[in-house]
């Protein structure tokens, strides 16, 4: 036998040992029924084709179906556990910092940076997120937030007129309410060319984080150190502000600056980078799907006018928003449950065990992943009664509140609820008043953005716009 092959014996036989050692390890541990798949790549295939399919849910539906709510499957390199268990994912959310912990893959880490919210841990995290959530909570909305957020929608639909892709329109409002949120920047040629870099740095997101192999990866490290740069000067100049005239902007920068904390300027950047891109993408894919919704339920679509066009009717022409016009949006409040129950992004949250878990019978090891999935909860038929179809009335009498909280999660929970749900639902709620009052449209061209926010979300969604006669412009 030649020396080479019997380095290929001894490699096949070590191979073969160590799946056999594996599979020994993991009977003896008690795993959830599934199937890891091939070494090493796992059913990572099969995960990636199901969701360029056609059909919503198949790689979880088909699993689902065969092992029941809590499966193993290996996927992206490492085991993994996918629960669609409300209690087995209320678990695991609020046991984050205890028996898991949030664990991102390598290139959002790198682009999001280190001082970011999405990846701190213990109590700084806590301290933290306790700040953000302080700065996004329904008093701070409705004192100075509320206007700004109508203010700059309206700024925004008064450029709309005949094609408008929605999808883009709806990211670059995000963009520049977060902007605002932040900095206070009102949107102007700067705040314009950070979001290209910024859009830069997206893309990274969603690819391998090697530079050598990836040029959307490189092109995102190389915008996200702009965006850094472009942020350090706005906190230096800010620094500088509040120390001569002693100033402070009623902002996320300005709360960070007061906070008695001395952050660096890299620390205050990362906090700022990873906020802009937690509210981007999940606002706006939201905004649009909840008009393409509407858009095919023409029967919500018109109470939905009823409610709108009656609060219009009882304010001055061109007035702004106020905080009981927003609490009087009753049915809008239905939709925007609907909308975040059916379509969420979030589809669910990655945690990593840091010990072994025991759990409904069986274990988590150590360092495996844990995938808690929201959306098959959300399209569950034991939870949602025709859970697969758009239907806002099904929240007026069953509202949040009466539904069990581990059940509806589009903004997860335990220690890193989504510290912007508040503001997020007044931003969904405030644009849909603004579109539908304003505005009445149909689909520019047949669409592909399916039912569910997969991988084809990525389309823009055309609409073409009517401005509605008695619409005025922004004041
Ligand atoms: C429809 C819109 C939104 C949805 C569906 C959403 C959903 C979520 C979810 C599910 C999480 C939990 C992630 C986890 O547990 O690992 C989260 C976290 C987060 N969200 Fe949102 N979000 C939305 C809008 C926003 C907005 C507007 C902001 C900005 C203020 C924001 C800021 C954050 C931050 C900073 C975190 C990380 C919290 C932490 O790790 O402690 N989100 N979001």
């Amino acid at each position: 036998m030649s020396s080479f092959t019997s380095l290929l014996f001894s490699c096949a036989a070590i191979a073969a040992f160590l799946i056999l050692l594996r599979r020994w390890r993991y009977r003896r541990l008690r795993l959830p029924p599934g199937s890891l798949g091939l070494p090493f790549i796992g059913e990572t295939l099969q995960l990636i084709s199901a969701y360029k399919s056609d059909n919503p849910e198949p790689f979880m539906d088909r699993r689902l179906n065969r092992y029941g709510l809590v499966f193993t499957t290996h996927v992206f390199g490492e085991p993994t556990v996918f629960s669609a268990e409300p209690e087995m994912n209320r678990f695991v959310l609020a046991n984050e910092g205890k028996l898991f912990e949030c664990s991102y893959p390598g290139s959002i880490s790198n682009l999001l940076g280190k001082h970011s919210l999405l990846l701190m841990k213990g109590n700084l995290h806590k301290k933290m997120h306790s700040l953000t959530m302080s700065f996004a909570n329904s008093w701070i909305i409705k004192d100075h937030l509320l206007v700004d957020v109508d203010r700059l929608i309206r700024l925004n639909l008064d450029s709309w007129s005949d094609r408008v892709l929605l999808m883009e329109e709806a990211k670059k409002i995000t963009f520049e309410l977060t902007v605002k949120q932040l900095m206070s920047f009102d949107p102007d040629e700067w705040t314009e060319n950070l979001r290209k870099e910024y859009v830069l740095v997206i893309e990274g997101f969603f690819t391998l984080p090697f530079p050598l192999f990836s040029p959307t990866y490189r092109r995102a490290i190389k915008a996200r150190t702009k965006v850094a740069e472009a942020l350090t000067l706005v906190v230096r100049e800010r620094r500088k502000g509040s120390e001569s005239d002693g100033n402070r902007k009623k902002d996320m920068l300005g709360a960070l600056l007061a906070s008695g904390e001395q952050f660096s300027d890299e620390e205050i950047v990362d906090f700022m980078l990873a906020l802009l891109v937690a509210g981007y993408e999940t606002t706006s894919t939201i905004m649009t799907l909840a008009v393409k919704f509407l858009t095919e339920t023409p029967l919500a679509l018109a109470q939905l006018k009823e409610e709108h066009d009656q609060i219009r009717s009882k304010s001055k022409t061109g007035a702004p928003l106020e905080w009981s016009d927003y609490k009087s949006m009753i049915f809008t409040q239905c939709v925007v449950n609907e909308t975040l129950r059916m379509a969420n992004i979030i589809g669910g949250i990655f945690r990593r065990a840091t010990t072994d878990i025991n759990i409904n019978g069986y274990t988590i090891p150590k360092g495996w992943k844990v995938f808690a999935s929201f959306r098959a909860v959300h399209l569950n038929p034991n939870h949602f009664k025709d859970a697969r179809s758009f239907n806002p009335w099904r929240w007026q009498n069953n509202s949040e509140a009466t539904i069990p909280v581990n059940v509806y999660t589009p903004f997860g929970g335990g220690p890193r609820l989504c510290p912007g749900y508040e503001l997020a639902r007044v931003v969904l709620s405030v644009f849909l008043h603004r579109f539908i009052t304003i505005f009445s449209w149909v689909p520019a061209e047949e669409d592909r953005l399916v039912f569910f926010p997969t991988t084809r979300t990525q389309k823009r969604y055309p609409i073409i716009v009517k401005r509605r006669e008695e619409s005025s412009p922004c004041i």
